[in-house]
């Protein structure tokens, strides 16, 4: 890492997000096995087209495992012009063919896949972790992360892109100044806030409906060097709430008190303390943490982190305890660590690592992520933690509750949030067997179920809808819009045809 990188205040880099540098090796062009289909023979990006079975079957499942869709080909670009042909040779068509998008298929629901249509490989998703690496060889990195940064630009800003720096720098989404947008009519359009103001809005949490993003500009700041990285455990939920509401009170972008990460889960039996998130408490600690879960059933976590650097090294212990000291954890259990800014920034990686090497990451992933109104979630504790989660006793990977504020996000995007100034997000990130994911999917309906009877106006993050009539629901106000949108960017329906949104039965 660049140590000492002159420091501007204010700096934005270009991700490059989608440009397949090479075709997959040894896979079969699409004309040499359909070359009765003249429409996409004809395409000038025929050679890019890929429909060997092992090329179809890459892109025919997902993170979730749960979703199979087989797609007639897969598009490995190598410029913009690719998606631009694709795109054009389907909407000129009297019956278009659909094209989905696919970053790193980490969507647990199918949203990544085009039955009997096109999936492009924007997989050169390696660019943006490359990306990434490259700002903070820089000494730059984007304000608002993942918590995971295996992830691409493209599918992140397609729904938000969420973690414990969105309380104060907002969701990614809101950290965008400008992209190049293909839309549903094959016209390749660069909006920004003062230009295609429109699409720009519609893309950013617009679920790959109006058009495929191949780049995006994005706010940097000086990457910091190191972290104080803090947890602290509850067995209070009102307090555990109260106490972060506190925390994230303090959002401006320079106040000292202003943390620069808070989340927060929950320890219940699952063996560990330590989670495929990050290894965190030593294990001369797990008893002691076990003898209270053991006690309450459930124990909260609350975790923030500090950013510091050469300037900040003196003070940084010093403001941290000033906001620790009035917040009501269980006494002794606090726990910090003070770690390098790449090796906080990487923390799920290293779970992941040690899952895949156990066998454990490519398993059916039936996860539930929802954002909870902040004046409810004292009620969602009693109703869901309590009394689903725990007596059912099934759950298995994260459970993570942290709250967010309202005014750091725009209303003009297509993200859907609750309509309060804080709300939570709150996600079940289960990993079940490839035989019981069904009992996850029973767990994750009594929720909602629980929360529709309540009338607890949740709204799901990565959202996952039966029925047309669902989709209106989650879109309520802005519905309008989203369709309207829609028929103006993708008339013909062409993109994105695995979210089922307007292509639901
Ligand atoms: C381990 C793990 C950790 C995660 N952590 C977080 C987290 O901390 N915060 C968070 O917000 N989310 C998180 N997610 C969820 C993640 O944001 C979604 O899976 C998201 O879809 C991004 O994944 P992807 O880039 O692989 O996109 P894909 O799954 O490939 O695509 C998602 C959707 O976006 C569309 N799309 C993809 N690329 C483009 C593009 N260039 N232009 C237009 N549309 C496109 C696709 O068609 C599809 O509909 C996590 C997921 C996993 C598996
Ligand atoms: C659209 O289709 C018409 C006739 O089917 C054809 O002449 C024209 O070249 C096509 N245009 C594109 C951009 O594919
Ligand atoms: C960068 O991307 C290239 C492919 O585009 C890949 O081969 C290489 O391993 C990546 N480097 C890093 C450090 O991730
Ligand atoms: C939790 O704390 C609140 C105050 O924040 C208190 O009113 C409540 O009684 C406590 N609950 C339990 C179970 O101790
Ligand atoms: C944090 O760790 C670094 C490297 O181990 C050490 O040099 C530094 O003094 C520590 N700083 C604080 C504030 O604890
Ligand atoms: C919950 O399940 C685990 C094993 O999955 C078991 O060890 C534990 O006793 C169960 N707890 C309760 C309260 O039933």
């Amino acid at each position: 890492m660049a140590e000492n990188f002159p420091i501007p205040t204010y700096i934005v880099v270009i991700f490059i997000i989608s440009l397949l540098i090479s075709t997959i090796g040894n896979s079969k062009p699409w004309s040499a096995s359909l070359s009765h289909n003249n429409r996409l023979l004809a395409l000038d990006v025929a050679g890019k087209l890929l429909v060997d079975p092992d090329s179809l079957k890459s892109v025919s499942s997902d993170f979730g495992h749960i979703v199979k869709e087989h797609p007639k080909a897969v598009l490995c670009p190598s410029t913009t012009q690719d998606i631009v042909s694709l795109i054009k040779v389907a909407y000129n068509d009297s019956i278009p063919f659909s094209i989905a998008a696919r970053g790193h298929g980490h969507s647990t629901r199918g949203q990544a896949m085009a039955h009997d249509g096109v999936v492009v490989d924007m997989s050169s998703l390696k660019n943006h972790r490359n990306g990434s690496r490259t700002t903070l060889e820089y000494g730059l990195a984007p304000l608002s992360f993942t918590d995971y940064l295996y992830l691409t630009v493209g599918g992140t800003l397609s729904n938000a892109g969420i973690s414990g720096q969105t309380f104060r720098y907002g969701p990614q989404i809101a950290n965008v100044y400008e992209m190049d947008v293909v839309t549903g009519k094959g016209e390749l359009v660069t909006c920004s806030a003062y230009k295609s103001s429109d699409l720009f809005y519609a893309v950013l949490g617009g679920f790959g409906q109006f058009g495929i993003i191949t780049r995006a500009r994005i706010a940097l700041e000086p990457a910091p060097k190191r972290v104080k990285w803090v947890r602290m455990l509850y067995s209070n939920f009102s307090t555990f709430t109260k106490d972060q509401e506190y925390l994230i009170s303090f959002n401006g972008r320079r106040q000292n008190l202003a943390l620069n990460y808070l989340e927060g889960s929950l320890l219940m039996d699952q063996g560990s303390p330590n989670n495929w998130r990050s290894s965190f408490f030593p294990s001369s600690d797990h008893s002691k943490i076990i003898s209270q879960v053991t006690k309450h059933g459930i124990i909260y976590c609350l975790e923030v982190a500090k950013y510091y650097d050469d300037h900040t090294k003196n003070t940084v212990d010093k403001e941290l305890q000033q906001l620790i000291k009035g917040l009501s954890f269980l006494p002794g259990l606090m726990f910090e660590k003070n770690v390098s800014n790449v090796e906080f920034l990487n923390r799920v990686r290293s779970g992941e690592l040690k899952l895949q090497s156990q066998g454990l990451w490519d398993v059916p992933h039936p996860w539930l992520n929802l954002f909870v109104p902040k004046s409810r979630i004292v009620d969602f504790n009693n109703g869901v933690f309590k009394e689903i989660v725990l007596k059912r006793n099934i759950t298995t990977g994260p459970v993570l509750v942290y709250p967010m504020n309202r005014n750091k996000w725009d209303d003009r995007m297509s993200a859907v949030i609750p309509e309060e100034d804080v709300f939570y997000a709150v996600g079940f990130l289960h990993s079940s067997g490839f035989g019981n994911w069904g009992d996850f999917e029973e767990q994750n309906k009594e929720i909602l179920k629980f929360c529709d009877n309540a009338g607890i106006k949740i709204k799901q993050y990565l959202p996952h809808h039966a029925t047309k009539e669902g989709w209106i629901n989650h879109f309520g106000s802005k519905w309008k819009t989203f369709a309207e949108r829609k028929a103006q960017f993708d008339p013909k329906m062409i993109l994105a045809p695995g979210q089922r949104i307007f292509n639901n039965i």
